[in-house]
């Protein structure tokens, strides 16, 4: 038998995929690999989870990632090419059920913006809020530095993500 409209059981259903945002500075190195690999390590799981990404700033509007970022990515397997950064926007609030922040200047600078969204249905937490290896530290940001820096942004959102991945399955999220 079909369930009613308003049961909850239909109201997940509509409000299907979860939809989560990585956010960081600049949309070009840390949030587009955490979006890459956080999506693909759902997929994996099965979940239903559909994952997004942006920048607090405008620095790089519709700009590739890094290609610093694609050529580390690139290595561990992951294809980041076909990203383009953007600015997070109010409208973000009510469109995302989670937004993540790579480190705590991001998660300060969403949570000053959320303060001024109407509509807002997001979360906001830390990239790491779940990790156990790199337990709510920052993603440090790889842009002025060297090939270490990119490696650990790969490492820490592996990381990061299969921690999600775990407390989602726990929730019965996605
Ligand atoms: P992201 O890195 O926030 O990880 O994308 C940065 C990219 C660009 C700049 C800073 C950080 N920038 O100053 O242009």
């Amino acid at each position: 038998m079909s369930k009613p409209f308003n049961s909850p059981e239909r109201a997940s259903k509509i409000s299907a995929p979860y939809k989560v945002l990585c956010v960081c500075l600049g949309n070009i190195c840390r949030s587009p690999t955490a979006e890459v690999i956080l999506q693909q390590q759902a997929l994996r799981a099965g979940l239903d989870i559909q994952v997004d990404s942006a920048g607090t700033s405008n620095y790089h509007p519709n700009k590739t990632p890094d290609s610093r970022s694609q050529r580390h990515a690139q290595a561990h397997g992951y294809d980041l090419s076909h990203l383009r950064a953007r600015q997070l926007q109010l409208a973000d609030f009510q469109d995302f059920d989670l937004i993540l922040a790579m480190d705590h200047d991001n998660y300060a600078d969403i949570l000053r913006l959320k303060a001024q969204a109407d509509q807002v249905n997001a979360k906001v937490a830390l990239m790491s809020a779940h990790d156990a290896i790199y337990p709510k530290q920052a993603l440090p940001d790889p842009y002025y530095g060297g090939a270490d820096g990119f490696e650990r942004v790969i490492a820490q959102c592996e990381s990061s993500s299969a921690a999600w991945v775990k407390y989602w399955q726990s929730q019965g999220i996605g």
